[in-house]
C-alpha cells in the first residue's frame, strides 16, 4: 500500500513512521511518504493560503496550491486522479471515521490524505479534488496532521505485517469476528488485586467456556454502550 499525506508539516510525521507497528509495515513493503504544499506552491515566498473572500478571521489554503502540490506528485489533473485513487480531504464535517471506513480504506492500494491547516480548504478543494471527507470526530483541531496520523494508524495495524500477532487485529473492537461489538474485557497477572479477582473462568484453562464467556462479555457491552445517535 503506498500513502501519501500533504501537510505543511512533514516534520510532524517523523515521531510516527518510528511507532513499532509502522516500522513494521514499512519493512514490509508499506510506503509512506509526506508531500508539503509549500514545496510546491507557484506564489512567492512560499504563500499557500490566503484571507477569505467575504471577510471573516483566519485564513485560507488555497486551491491553486492544493493543484500544484498534487500534480507535482502525480502528474496529473487532479479533477481525474480522484477517479482512481483515494484522496482523503480531512476536514471536521466529513463522513466520521469508524472501523468499516477504516477496513474500505484498507483495502485500497493507494490513499492521499489532505491535512488542511487555518480556517481549512478553499471549499473547491473539497468538490473538485478530493474522492472523500474524512473526521475523526465532531470536534475542531488546529490542523490535519493528527487526523492524518489517526487513519494512518488505525489503517496501518490492519495491513499485513504490521502487529506482532495478525490475530490481535481480527478480534478487537468493533470487528467482524466480535459482530461489530466493543471487545471483551482483559486480565493478566496478579489474579487477585486489593481483592479484585480475576474471573474464575479465565483461569480455569477450558478454552471453550473462556470463549464462551468472552462473547457473552462483548454481546452485553454492546448492549449497555450503545452508540450515541
Ligand atoms: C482549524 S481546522 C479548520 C476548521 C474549519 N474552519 C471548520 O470550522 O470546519 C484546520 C484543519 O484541521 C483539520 N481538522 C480539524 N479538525 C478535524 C477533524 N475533527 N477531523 C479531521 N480533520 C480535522 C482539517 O484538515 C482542517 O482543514
Amino acid at each position: 500500500m503506498e500513502i501519501d499525506v500533504f501537510t505543511l508539516f512533514p516534520q510532524a510525521f517523523e515521531w510516527f513512521r518510528a511507532q513499532r507497528h509502522v516500522a513494521n509495515a514499512l519493512s514490509t513493503g508499506l510506503r509512506l511518504e509526506c508531500v508539503n504544499y509549500r514545496d510546491h506552491t507557484p506564489l512567492n515566498a512560499g504563500q499557500v493560503d490566503d484571507t477569505p473572500f467575504g471577510g471573516g478571521a483566519g485564513m485560507v489554503l488555497r486551491v491553486d496550491v492544493v493543484e500544484a502540490a498534487l500534480r507535482a506528485r502525480y502528474g496529473r489533473d487532479p479533477v481525474e486522479l480522484r477517479e482512481d485513487r483515494r484522496v482523503v480531504a480531512l476536514t471536521p464535517s466529513g463522513r466520521l471515521l469508524d472501523e468499516e471506513l477504516v477496513s474500505e480504506l484498507a483495502r485500497a492500494p493507494a490513499l492521499t490524505l489532505l491535512s488542511g491547516r487555518y480556517e481549512g480548504f478553499d471549499e473547491r478543494v473539497l468538490e473538485h479534488f478530493a474522492s472523500d471527507r474524512l473526521s475523526i470526530g465532531r470536534y475542531v483541531l488546529a490542523g490535519g496532521e493528527l487526523a492524518a496520523m489517526v487513519v494512518c494508524d488505525a489503517v496501518i495495524r490492519k495491513l499485513p505485517g504490521a502487529l506482532g500477532h495478525a490475530d490481535s487485529a481480527l478480534e478487537e473492537s468493533f470487528s467482524e469476528a466480535l459482530e461489530g461489538a466493543p471487545e471483551y474485557p482483559h486480565y493478566t497477572r496478579p489474579a487477585e488485586y486489593r481483592g479484585w479477582r480475576v474471573p474464575e473462568v479465565l483461569l480455569s484453562g477450558h478454552h471453550a467456556r473462556v470463549r464462551e464467556w468472552r462473547l457473552a462479555q462483548s454481546r452485553e457491552r454492546a448492549g449497555k454502550r450503545r452508540p450515541l445517535p
